[in-house]
């Protein structure tokens, strides 16, 4: 009746439609032809598995948080098995004339090879791409097409496994709040046992069971250090975190940032953007570039945030806003030099779009600006698409991208 109902409101309007069958149900096949009949003009097979509760190993808790108790449907390799049980059964069911499109947990050429034997026309991959980088794949696409190619004419290619599993996997490690200190009533420094190397452009994961999990730069690896800027439900709860508490991270997402070579650097940081002064100045003076640092303040509690570390790579100006918001940027520009130095914003889009182009104003190129962006960022692997820029994921190619490049992708980022 659904189908027959958007068929009926789509009126002369004829695009093709293939519904998704959920494979929770106990005869697909049966459903599969009542949705032919009503005017379907193909089928896809499988939506996700259960839903069920997934108790994450390390912690002994269900990841989601939602009106079914942490229930939610589950999708991968694990549903593979039932995915090629349903396909064989619509087929079965459906003839062979019917366009089908066989999906579920699909991530190698025998699983393609295999989704063909069973009736598909066409082989869906989803979760996949999650194991594999973004810049892979359509390298990865051509290679499960080629391998299960080869595989029908029996012969046996693995191909695609080179590709495959290249990424971090989504475990979490438990950490215990070793220290912190307030600056202000809206920054928090945050220290927790262990470390975490890692490199300017990556991040990860901060999850605290029954809140949520969000994104963050390392600050420092050795002790693990975070700088944490009140916002919402999640960084409350961050602050409300005692010395002696567990959190649990998952990571590292991103990618180490390809510094260009420029003999000079200035590093523009504003808001939590402080983070990530650190890593990059550190990579900076390993490369042998000169660096001054400009951190911009709305409080004067948050002038020590970070400052001896900050010091540690070269000359500090903290520039407090003193009533005009972004003043920081002003000092920046005025200073300007056009040729030979570089520019690393750190901040909020707005502060960094106004930064950015004030200094090509001035005559700095585009492509020696830089950019750290925090885009909504919900999985980290690829899947979600919340965090492009471009056509480019930040947890696939990293959090640095150059002013050059928003402005010929996707200049809206920067409003
Ligand atoms: C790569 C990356 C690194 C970051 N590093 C830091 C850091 O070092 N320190 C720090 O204080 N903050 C950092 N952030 C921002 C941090 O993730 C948000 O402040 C946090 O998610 C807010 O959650 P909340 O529940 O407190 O607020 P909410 O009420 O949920 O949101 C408040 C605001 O936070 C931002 N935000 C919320 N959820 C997300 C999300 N999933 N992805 C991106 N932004 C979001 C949005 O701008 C939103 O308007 C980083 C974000 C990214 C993407
Ligand atoms: S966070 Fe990058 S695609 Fe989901």
């Amino acid at each position: 009746a659904y189908v027959a109902a958007i068929r009926e409101a789509l009126g002369e309007c004829r695009p093709l439609i293939f519904p998704k069958l959920t494979p929770n149900v106990t005869n697909i096949g049966a459903i599969a032809q009542e949705v032919m009949a009503a005017g379907a003009d193909g089928l896809v097979a499988i939506n996700t598995v259960g839903p069920e509760v997934h108790i994450e190993p390390i912690s002994g808790l269900p990841i989601l948080q939602n009106s079914l108790g942490g229930a939610g449907g589950k999708s991968g390799k694990w549903i593979y098995q039932e995915a090629l049980k349903a396909v064989k059964a619509i087929r079965q069911a459906v003839g062979e004339e019917v366009p089908l499109i066989g999906m579920g947990g699909v991530s190698n050429g025998r699983d393609v090879a295999e989704m063909v034997l069973a009736g598909s026309d066409l082989v869906g991959i989803g979760s996949a791409f999650a194991k594999v980088h973004q810049r892979e794949w359509p390298a990865y696409a051509e290679a499960l097409v080629d391998d299960a190619s080869a595989i029908l004419r029996g012969e046996e290619r693995n191909n695609s496994a080179k590709y495959y599993s290249l990424k971090p996997s989504m475990e979490y490690k438990e950490r215990k709040v070793i220290e912190r200190q307030e600056f202000g009533s809206d920054t928090l420094v945050v220290t927790l046992e262990g470390n975490w190397p890692f490199e300017a452009g990556e991040y990860v994961f901060l999850w605290i069971p029954g809140v949520g999990e969000k994104p963050f730069s390392i600050a420092i690896d050795s002790p693990l250090t975070f700088v944490i800027k009140l916002k919402g439900a999640f960084t409350k709860a961050l602050f409300n975190l005692k010395v002696g508490d567990s959190l649990f991270i998952r990571g590292l997402y991103g990618e180490p940032f390809t510094l260009p070579s420029y003999p000079k650097a200035t590093l523009v940081a504003g808001g939590s953007g402080v983070a990530v002064v650190p890593p990059l100045a550190k990579r900076l003076t390993k490369e042998g570039v000169t660096l001054q640092t400009f951190v911009g303040i709305s409080d004067e509690n948050q002038r020590d945030v970070l400052r001896d570390e900050i010091e540690k790579y070269g000359p500090l100006n903290i520039v407090a806003d003193q009533g005009e918001v972004g003043r920081v940027l002003s000092e920046v520009v005025r200073g300007a030099e056009v040729e030979g130095c570089s520019y690393y914003f750190i901040g909020p889009t707005p502060f960094m779009g106004r930064g950015a182009k004030e200094l090509v104003e001035r005559g700095v190129s585009p492509r020696a600006i830089f950019l750290s962006l925090e885009l909504p960022t919900l999985c980290g692997v690829g899947l979600c698409g919340q965090c492009s820029c471009g056509e480019r994921l930040t947890c696939q190619y990293g959090t640095f991208v150059s002013y050059h490049y928003v402005l010929e992708n996707d200049e809206e980022l920067l409003r």
